[in-house]
């Protein structure tokens, strides 16, 4: 436990974790179970292709999100391009800025143009009536995000879709397993995409799924994610190879098996970080609402330097020093990277892509680790200007 500066690793204590404490370090679910599903992938011989690990996997997504349809795919960028192709949208699609780059390349890689989107100062979800704004005639789309698992405005943004005739898709690559007003997410507008990249609390190493009620939309998607093959020899439509295989899936449903597990741990973890930073000036925990079901996958901090006397990535550089790894998650925009980087500006974005901090959680983090954590940031806090110079 620290408890003056001087015990901060940064000023020469000696680090509170001899082994790294990182966010996004993967979830391992039970070991015999994988493999015992690998072991029956090899002696079916059927590695991918539509196996019965990858079908079981879609089975076991789409009750949990609560939709009819889910096609599962090799990751969740290849799943919005089917998403955005298999539905025909063209022009512009809005997107919010305040996202993993994946949102915005998956528009731009079809040839489509992101528009983007400032967010609620508070939470970091699209802001609606701002979409409003961007609507023009080449509109076709809005790609929302369920930023950090909490749900982004669904009602007000299908609202605005169907009022201008737009398709309306939701990133929901943090949100697996979450609800939204009580329903799960997987639902909302014409179709929503999990991640279950190694970094996401449910895993397949690489991984993803499209989910939605529409049987035309499931149907295409599932397609063009095998060459636009419709039957044997029978190629249909233009389509790439966005399937999911047999390994991956055998690591899905061995991490879905522990889901539950998952989520208490992290919720653990998130009740230790809250109260161990209660009342820190400058310093908040951004929450959760606890009427809906949560995955508490990403606990985000913000610092605003006025207040806690230090500036976010200073901070991420003591506790560097104590070897815990956070992120800057996400931080620039996606409108001031380089690609998309054209003179706009967004404010809100841009404010809390300089005080967002992701802390690490999942299972090789225990809620002590947290509280620890948590400690550390204190002090740095209580004393920001010896901890700042020390950085
Ligand atoms: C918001 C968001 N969208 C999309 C992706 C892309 O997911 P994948 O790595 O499965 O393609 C990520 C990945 O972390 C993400 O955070």
């Amino acid at each position: 436990m620290k408890h003056v500066p001087e015990d901060l690793a940064t000023f020469g204590g000696t680090p509170a974790f001899a082994t790294p404490r990182s966010v996004g370090r993967p979830n391992i679910g039970d070991r015999a179970a994988l493999f015992a599903r690998l072991d029956a992938a090899l002696d079916r011989a059927w590695l991918s292709n539509g196996g019965p690990l990858a079908e079981e996997f879609e089975q076991r997504v789409a009750a949990i999100a609560g939709t009819e349809f889910c096609v599962a795919t090799c990751n969740a960028t290849a799943g919005l391009q089917l998403a955005l192709r298999a539905t025909g949208v063209l022009g512009e699609v809005i997107v919010p800025s305040l996202t993993f780059a994946a949102t915005a390349h998956a528009v731009a890689w079809l040839g489509l143009t992101p528009v983007f989107c400032d967010v609620d100062p508070l939470t970091g979800a699209l802001d609606p009536e701002h979409a409003r704004s961007l609507i023009g005639p080449r509109t076709s789309a809005i790609l929302a995000v369920h930023v950090w698992g909490r749900a982004a405005p669904v009602p007000e943004l299908e609202e605005l879709a169907a009022e201008h005739g737009l398709r309306l898709f939701f990133d929901a690559a943090h949100a697996f397993g979450c609800t939204s007003a009580g329903r799960p997410i997987g639902g909302n507008g014409d179709g929503e995409v999990f991640s279950f990249h190694s970094t996401k609390f449910v895993n397949s190493f690489e991984g993803g799924a499209l989910v939605t009620d529409d049987p035309e939309l499931a149907a295409r998607a599932r397609r063009m994610r095998n060459f636009g093959i419709a039957r044997a020899e029978q190629v249909e439509l233009i389509g790439l190879n966005a399937k999911l295989n047999e390994a991956a899936a055998a690591m899905g449903l061995t991490s879905l098996d522990s889901m539950e597990r998952f989520i208490a741990h992290n919720r653990e973890n998130y009740y230790a970080y809250r109260d161990g930073l209660a009342g820190l000036p400058g310093i908040s925990v951004l929450g959760f609402d606890e009427r809906e079901r949560n995955n508490y996958q990403y606990v985000i901090l913000t610092v605003d330097e006025r207040r806690a006397g230090l500036d976010r990535d200073t901070l991420l550089a003591i506790l560097a020093a104590e070897n815990v790894h956070g992120r800057a998650y996400f931080s620039p925009g996606c409108h001031q990277m380089r690609p998309y980087a054209d003179g706009t500006r967004l404010p809100h974005t841009e404010r809390l892509a300089a005080q967002v901090l992701a802390v690490p959680t999942g299972i090789a983090v225990s809620a002590a680790d947290a509280a620890a954590i948590a400690g550390i940031i204190r002090v740095a806090i209580t004393q920001p200007a010896a901890a700042a110079r020390a950085a």
